[in-house]
């Protein structure tokens, strides 16, 4: 072996090693971002830890932008630059390094990720999850029948080529809007109740407390759909079934010795409801970015206020318009009764007209002025009574 050779091997040998310890470190980092808040906060965990981790801290040159804190509301205290240590700590994540230098501590960490792995995923997110997944299949459910089953019965034709597209563009902005909808409803909800019992002072019910912290989350996942819907709907004439069904209209409109089919009504509603969808998808982009937390927080309370509840009832507004510009002379149409099922944009609006024409109604002098009151503090006389009784009793 030559010395031009053992110089080889050892670079060889020197970058297989350098590359192995950096995905280690990436490994680390990554399982590190996994640990739970409650876990990593952990002091017991810290004392140990961080004397291994400050190496790490140094070698990775405190790269801020690569390190996931968790800590939402841990500015700058000590819990954070604990947290910033034992993130970094991505060789000590290894439960062998740990039995090698305590013990009990690596009894610590077991215990920890039975912990990690008994937390629960998403749990903010599960009841508008599984509310939005029952919508997509009780509406896929009822325009399946709708829009294939009941022509391929009936009249014998063969429509399954509408499920991917047509059909699923039917359900993405059904379960949108009402998805949208149950985000604004519990709001309406606990202002009737608030000035029905004339204090603020009283808890609301445990089903519409948990509603009304899930509605950031319902309001995401409508926007989700509302942009999926976007999606769809903008690739309609990309589809070989429209091309080939404007030939056959093209063809049929030669045979009829027509020499426009310009329609001047329903030229206007697409016109009119297409670029309402899309000034509703705008705004409910705006909404989307405001209900980040870094961008929340920049914002002050009048601000935030402004965005989430008075946008967020233009975009409500915005969609409802949208959907009934397109529904335009349908509702009068007695063919789209089919199976004497309504078709599905009549169903899908009529909570949004609720919740719109509530927020109108509160928004008239005499009760916004009174919920104003409540809302700082003041209680009816009728309320006030039944507490005196009470203090006597
Ligand atoms: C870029 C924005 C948008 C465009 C281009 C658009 C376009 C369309 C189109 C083409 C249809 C007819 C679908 C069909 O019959 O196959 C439609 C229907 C509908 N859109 Fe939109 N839309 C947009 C945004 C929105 C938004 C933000 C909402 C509300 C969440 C919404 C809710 C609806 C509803 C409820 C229907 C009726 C669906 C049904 O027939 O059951 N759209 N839209």
């Amino acid at each position: 072996m030559t010395s031009y050779d053992i110089l080889l091997t050892l670079s060889c040998y020197t970058l297989a090693h350098v590359l192995l310890k950096a995905v280690g470190v990436t490994w680390g980092v990554a399982s590190r971002r996994r640990c739970s808040r409650a876990a990593i906060t952990s002091t017991r965990f810290y004392t140990t830890y961080t004397s291994l981790a400050k190496p790490l801290v140094s070698v990775l040159g405190q790269d801020g932008s690569s390190i996931n804190l968790q800590g939402d509301n841990m500015e700058n205290n000590d819990a954070c630059a604990q947290n910033m240590d034992l993130q970094l700590s991505n060789d000590n994540c290894d439960p062998d390094n740990l039995e090698r230098t305590d013990p009990y501590d690596a009894y610590d960490w077991d215990s920890v990720s039975i912990i990690h792995r008994k937390m629960e995923l998403f749990p903010k997110w599960q009841l508008p999850a599984k509310v939005s997944l029952s919508l997509s299949v009780l509406f896929f459910i009822y325009t399946f029948l709708r829009e294939v089953l009941h022509p391929f019965l009936v009249h014998n034709r063969n429509e399954f080529y509408r499920i991917p597209i047509l059909v699923i563009n039917k359900v993405l902005p059904d379960v949108a809007i009402t998805l949208l909808t149950l985000a604004y409803l519990p709001g309406i909800l606990a202002t009737i109740l608030q000035l029905h019992r004339g204090t603020k002072y009283r808890r609301f019910p445990q089903w519409l407390d948990t509603w009304m912290l899930r509605r950031k989350q319902f309001g995401l996942l409508g926007f989700f759909f509302a942009g999926m819907h976007a999606i769809y709907s903008l690739s309609y004439p990309m589809r070989r079934s429209y091309r080939y069904r404007l030939l056959n209209w093209a063809y049929e409109q030669v045979q009829q010795q027509k020499e426009s089919s310009w329609i001047e009504h329903d030229v206007w509603r697409m016109e009119i409801y297409v670029c309402l969808g899309i000034i509703a998808l705008a705004i409910l982009a705006v909404l989307a970015v405001a209900s980040i937390p870094a961008v929340g927080n920049s914002l002050s309370w009048r601000e935030y206020n402004f965005i989430q509840s008075k946008l967020g009832h233009i975009a409500l507004f915005f969609c409802t318009v949208h959907t009934l510009v397109f529904a335009w002379n349908k509702w009068v149409d007695i063919k789209q009764l089919i199976w004497y099922t309504p078709p599905t944009f009549m169903l899908v609006v009529l909570l949004p007209l609720v919740v719109l024409l509530c927020k109108a109604v509160l928004m008239l002098p005499c009760f916004s002025k009174r919920i104003q009151k409540i809302r700082c503090g003041w209680e009816s006389s009728k309320r006030m009574g039944i507490k005196c009784v009470l203090t006597r009793l």
